[in-house]
């Protein structure tokens, strides 16, 4: 069993306090400068996945504002690239369910977002297929993006999507880090990690900048592990394919900064599931619904 008592004696206390004072639901977020292994003191640490999407359209700035004024600080995001090389922040490698574009382009099918230039996109509605009341939201680049969690103060698990899509995105991704301030020492060590379903892309990341925290997005057997120990922080699992000996072997391994490797894992959204991968010993559990998520986890 995964629940502290002590831990969950201070959420109650922490989790009023950081509601009044507008901070954060997860203050003592993992990262090379925290303990190996550890999670925040509220329990697993929560990620809003590509923003706050739940409540708002995913991967816009409005669902990292909602994340903020939920009172989370960490927020997920996925990272692609247009025809003509700005980097944009969009989950899936067409731009047809997420925003209006068979309206606006309707010849351009099946329209990718590699064949649009960053001003087309710019140009799209981001926020109505999700409501009304979001309209007008647009798909931002990633500078904007980036420039909007430094402004709410938040901290990026930013994944590389489709890396084999986009060649060079990796150092493309770094420099435009580097140029928005988030290398420096006081992001990298708290407020960063980059994360790939492409271990090569992770292994690249690791290559580029060996201070980056990062993560691969998979459940590799456990035999296969210490491979990616060489040049992963941590294995960040969809749930339903990890078990509590799962989350323990890759607990038992030393990653590329020497620190026990972490275990977040993702779609978690409902109560129950939530308790069920905290038991499992998680370090953090990204979700579209952050509010559920850790009220599961904390107890009340
Ligand atoms: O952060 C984990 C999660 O985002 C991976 O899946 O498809 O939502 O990018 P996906
Ligand atoms: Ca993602």
């Amino acid at each position: 069993m995964y629940v502290r008592p002590a831990a969950a004696a201070a959420a109650a206390f922490l989790g009023f306090t950081l509601t009044v004072l507008g901070g954060t639901a997860a203050p003592a977020a993992t990262g090379p400068g925290a303990p190996a292994g550890t999670t925040g003191v509220l329990g697993p640490v929560v990620y809003a996945h590509r923003g706050a999407s739940a409540y708002a359209p995913e991967n816009t700035l409005e669902a990292v504002d909602r994340a903020r004024r939920l009172g989370f600080d960490w927020v997920e995001n996925d990272v692609q690239r247009t025809r003509d090389g700005e980097l944009v922040v969009i989950h899936d490698d067409t731009l047809a369910r997420t925003t209006d574009v068979e309206q606006v382009f309707p010849d351009r099918r099946p329209w990718r977002v590699r064949d649009f230039t960053a001003a087309e996109i710019g140009r799209l509605d981001a926020g109505s297929w999700f409501g009304p009341r979001f309209a007008g939201a647009r798909v931002p680049t990633l500078r904007e993006y980036m420039e909007r969690v430094q402004e709410n103060q938040q901290r990026l698990l930013l994944e590389i999507k489709k890396p084999e899509l986009y060649p060079g995105i990796e150092a493309q991704t770094l420099e435009l880090l580097e140029k928005t301030g988030w290398l420096d020492e006081s992001h990298v060590s708290q407020r960063l990690v980059v994360q790939s379903f492409s271990a090569d892309c992770v292994r690249i990341v690791h290559g580029l900048r060996p201070d980056l925290v990062t993560a691969f997005l998979g459940t590799p057997a456990v035999a296969d592990l210490p491979r990616y120990a060489e040049f992963t922080d941590r294995i960040n699992p969809w749930h339903t394919t990890i078990s509590a000996d799962w989350v323990t072997a890759v607990h038992g391994l030393l990653g590329a900064h020497g620190k026990a490797m972490e275990v977040d894992t993702w779609i978690v959204d409902d109560a129950a599931t939530a308790r069920k991968v905290r038991d499992m010993g998680v370090d953090g559990i990204i979700t579209n619904a952050p509010d559920v998520v850790q009220n599961a986890v904390i107890g009340f």
